[in-house]
């Protein structure tokens, strides 16, 4: 892995960061602005410095990463303090608890760095509930966060949104490079709790439809229905390019093989 390549101090499922030498190579830099409609940050945290600008939704912490950035001493101070207050189960669940009632970053990041797999999960009232994981911030956090600090002085000027992504039609008629890693289809993502068959035809359609330079993650099946998205794109003739990784959440034996796969307009 280059050392260019920047790993989140908030992590996600489905996170890029392995794939990101594959990617580099398959965006289009002809284009001034780099639209990653579905968050996260690993993408557009290291891909998007070759950009003039750069347009960061997340629709669940688009606003998080808004404050993380533009204050980042108060929040990294106040989540340290919170993570050394969360000592076990209890201790946690009493911090989750205030999360959902009144949420900050500095909550919302502490219960990411201690939950179980440091995966953050909400329901569909967009409540956190993921479990404890007997973690916290530790010697690793100290060394993403630093280089993600570093990293913000090299990135081109950036606007966070935090919407739906139905909610970005407009976006789609920008003539820019547009990223999307949607929520795998058929898989248990704890995130595919805000996605279904309509969204994905909803965003093959403004695929479909866009004078942008596109491309689109996903995971290609053997053995189980693939996702509309990706099978429309393929019938629309976009390219696809197969990417080396494998998944433990993705199980062999129940899903058959799959492929990872990116699809470009390009
Ligand atoms: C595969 S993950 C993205 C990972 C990211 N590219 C990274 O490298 O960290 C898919 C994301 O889609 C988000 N998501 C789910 N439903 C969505 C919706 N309707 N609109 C926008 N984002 C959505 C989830 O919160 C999740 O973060």
């Amino acid at each position: 892995m280059s050392n260019n390549y920047i790993n989140m101090p908030f992590n996600y499922m489905g996170n890029k960061f392995k794939l990101l030498p594959q990617l580099d190579v398959l965006m289009d830099y002809t284009k001034d602005v780099f639209c990653d409609l579905f968050g996260g940050g690993s993408v557009s945290y290291n891909l998007g410095v070759k950009y003039g600008g750069i347009l960061f939704n997340d629709f669940l912490m688009g606003d998080f990463h808004y404050s993380v950035k533009n204050d980042p001493f108060t929040i990294s101070t106040h989540t340290k303090e919170i993570c050394s207050y969360i000592k076990d189960k209890d201790t946690y669940n009493t911090i989750r608890a205030e999360y959902n009632k009144s949420p900050t970053p500095a909550l919302l990041w502490a219960l990411i760095l201690t939950c179980n797999s440091n995966m953050m999960r909400f329901n569909k009232q967009g409540k956190f509930n993921q479990t404890y994981g007997n973690r916290s911030w530790n010697s690793s956090t100290d060394l993403k966060w630093e280089s993600l600090l570093k990293r913000y002085k090299e990135l081109p000027p950036i606007r966070f949104f935090k919407k739906p992504v139905e909610q970005l039609k407009k976006i789609f008629s920008y003539n820019s490079m547009i990223y999307l890693d949607p929520p795998y289809y058929n898989t248990e993502a704890g995130y595919n709790t805000f996605w279904d068959i309509e969204k994905e035809n909803i965003l093959l359609d403004y695929c479909l439809n866009s004078s942008s330079s596109i491309a689109v993650s996903g995971v290609l099946f053997s053995s189980k229905e693939n996702s509309p998205l990706l099978v429309g794109l393929q019938q629309a003739g976009w390219c696809v390019h197969n990417l080396n990784i494998s998944y433990e959440h993705v199980r062999k034996n129940k899903d058959g093989n799959y492929q990872e796969v990116l699809l470009t307009n390009y």
